[in-house]
């Protein structure tokens, strides 16, 4: 069980002024945040993020979604982060999330879904390595 993982604020969220009600619900539910940025992702860095989901019919629409307009990205830790960040976050589509889940509150349908997270260990690492450097992360810092 790893204690780090990976969240995306995305750009319809970004647009709507939701990055702070996000940040709080992230920290009051005892979320560490050992990096944070804002960023503009490039098609090319989009694509090697969401290669899993490279040839699914809603692939090309969910790069063009994700590269069009910032998103703030953090490296969040807790125990069990996975998988309590994704009981915070609530399913892909916001019309299945229960009450008081971020994409409930935030997120519109399942392609604009206002928030990322890791969906497992092994990807969180990757998905950390790949919008992180590692001295961007608080723990390898000292701080
Ligand atoms: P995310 O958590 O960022 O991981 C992959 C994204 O692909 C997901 O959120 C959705 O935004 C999108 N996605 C997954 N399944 C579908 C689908 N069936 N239709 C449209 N978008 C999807």
């Amino acid at each position: 069980m790893g204690n780090k993982t990976l969240c995306i604020i995305k750009p319809d969220a970004v647009r709507k002024k939701y990055i702070g009600d996000i940040i709080k619900a992230i920290i009051d539910a005892n979320f560490e945040i050992i990096g944070l940025k804002m960023t503009k992702l490039t098609k090319e860095k989009a694509s090697v993020f969401y290669a899993v989901h490279k040839g699914k019919p809603f692939y090309n629409d969910l790069i063009e979604y994700i590269t069009s307009g910032p998103i703030v990205v953090l490296a969040l830790q807790k125990e069990n982060a996975v998988e309590e960040f994704r009981k915070l976050l609530g399913p892909t589509d916001p019309n299945e999330a229960s009450e008081g889940t971020l994409r409930k509150k935030y997120g519109e349908n399942k392609s604009i879904n206002a928030v990322h997270g890791s969906d497992c260990d092994e990807n969180a690492a990757i998905e950390l390595s790949i919008m992180f450097e590692k001295c961007e992360m608080m723990d390898c810092c000292g701080m």
